[in-house]
């Protein structure tokens, strides 16, 4: 987080300032950029590219967050506002609940191009925004939001932010031509858009809501586990209800370590044209 900076807002919102972007700094964008345009053919979902493309998110340089928002405005009535790095839970949520999206502003330096820990503006803006231009991934996140505070209020934020983590950041969702990425977390990383569909280590089980807000995960690493949704309107569908029951009953509950696979999860194999295999033909087949 930021500390106090004397520009920043109430709500930690800060001004973009596009014009203070150095051509160094937009060169580092065009490196990221082009490498995961060619990355991400094939392995982003089709929402992911056509967001993309309509937004005109492309290899020129940091995009201004103003032409953006007018464009996802238009589409979805979402806003990108402008934060200085991880904001608190609570405003975070209450911005997504508002339809904001905060992005923070500044790119990685050129030694930090296959990993960085917190996001930047790379990850932000490539990453999260163009799925926003999806009308039900939208809905989604203003929910998760609403939900965010409503979690907060209960004491039972770790088992959200676990979904989110699962689906949001790291989620894979099937196609009729196989797996593809739409979490924003993988859609960045050179490394682990390609591992997480072609490697045969991590499992790619099918999204289970209760099964997700138990499970640990990894924040210093490529991911043990992926979990795969049919569609946006499956993921919005399992995580309309209430969660303040399901916060109950998985208390009781043991937590999942992150690289476990337990008999009733249905496994993916590396592939598999998005086909649901039984366990042991997914093993068959790594
Ligand atoms: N239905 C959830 C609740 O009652 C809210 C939510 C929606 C959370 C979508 C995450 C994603 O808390
Ligand atoms: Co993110």
């Amino acid at each position: 987080m930021s500390g106090n900076r004397p520009d920043m807002a109430a709500d930690f919102t800060i001004e973009q300032d596009w014009r203070s972007y150095g051509e160094d700094e937009h060169a580092i964008w065009r490196l990221l950029f082009e490498r995961q345009q060619k990355l991400l053919i094939g392995r982003a979902c089709g929402e992911y590219l056509e967001g993309l493309d309509a937004l005109g998110v492309a290899a020129g340089g940091i995009p201004d967050f103003g032409r953006l928002s007018d464009v996802l405005e238009r589409t979805t009535g979402w806003r990108i506002v402008a934060v200085p790095g991880l904001v608190p839970d609570a405003v975070f949520f209450a911005h997504l609940s508002r339809r904001r999206f905060p992005s923070t502003c500044f790119i990685r330096r050129r030694d930090q191009l296959d990993y960085l820990q917190e996001p930047d503006v790379f990850h932000d803006i490539c990453g999260h925004v163009p799925l926003l231009m999806n009308p039900v991934f939208a809905d989604y996140m203003q929910a998760y939001g609403e939900g965010g505070l409503k979690a907060q209020g209960l004491g039972h934020l770790q088992r959200l932010a676990r979904l989110y983590w699962y689906t949001v950041e790291f989620g894979l969702v099937t196609t009729p031509e196989g797996l593809r990425i739409y979490g924003s977390g993988i859609l960045s990383s050179a490394g682990e858009s390609a591992y997480c569909l072609d490697d045969s280590s991590p499992h790619r089980l099918g999204f289970d809501l209760r099964r997700v807000m138990r499970t640990g995960y990894n924040i210093d690493r490529f991911q043990q586990t992926y979990f795969v949704i049919d569609d946006f309107e499956q993921l919005f569908a399992a995580t309309r209800p209430d969660f303040a029951p399901i916060y109950r009953e998985i208390a009781a509950m043991p937590d999942i370590e992150p690289g476990a696979v337990l008999s009733c999860d249905r496994e993916f194999a590396v592939g598999a044209k998005g086909k649901k295999m039984g366990r042991s033909e997914s093993a068959a087949q790594v």
